[in-house]
């Protein structure tokens, strides 16, 4: 038996929408005169980033990385890899990395520190959401969307074992 797990609305797709109106326009404030990079983190960001660029008129351009970790699906990881890096060259580019949720941040302070060793020109953060109430390792959120309570999401991109990614709102899984 297929066991359906409960969700339950916590932000709406005017919220979002609301919330990456307001990241974009802080964006293009601060990158003015600039060609920044943006690199997604997948798979979870795709959503976030296709709407967050269709509204940034700026001379961007898009790299991804995919990090992999071990442990269960609703366990943050201890131990993170690159499976997918960026192809483009970060020396001297002003970075913004594109995130969907900064959970415990160990994978976001991973990446960040991985980055930063390729020597780009500006290294910046963009996240969706945040859960502050379970984070372990410290990471400065540049362009913050929304603060979420300790409840574990989905839709908007993020998922639960690979489902509900394509939902329109983000809502909380209880099961
Ligand atoms: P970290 O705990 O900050 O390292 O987050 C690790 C990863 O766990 C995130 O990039 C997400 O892919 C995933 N994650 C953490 N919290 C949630 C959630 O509430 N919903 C879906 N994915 C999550
Ligand atoms: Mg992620």
């Amino acid at each position: 038996m297929v066991i359906q797990p409960q969700l339950k609305i916590l932000i709406s797709r005017d919220e979002i929408a609301e919330a990456v109106h307001r990241l974009a326009s802080e964006i293009k404030r601060d990158y003015q005169g600039k060609q920044p990079l943006l690199v997604g983190v997948l798979t979870g960001s795709f959503v976030f980033m296709a709407d967050l660029i269709r509204q940034l008129d700026l001379p961007l351009e898009l790299d991804f990385v995919r990090l992999s970790s071990y442990g269960a699906a609703r366990e943050s990881p201890g131990k993170v890899r690159v499976v997918h890096d960026t192809k483009t060259r970060l020396k001297n580019r002003d970075v913004l990395v594109i995130e969907d949720i900064v959970d415990t941040g160990i994978t976001t302070s991973f990446l960040l520190d991985y980055l930063r060793k390729k020597e780009p020109g500006s290294l910046k953060l963009c996240a969706l959401t945040d859960k502050p109430s379970r984070r372990r390792v410290p990471v400065a959120i540049d362009y913050l969307g929304l603060s979420l309570p300790n409840k574990f999401v989905v839709g908007y991109g993020l998922d639960f074992d690979q489902r509900f990614r394509n939902l329109p709102d983000i809502y909380a899984l209880e099961d």
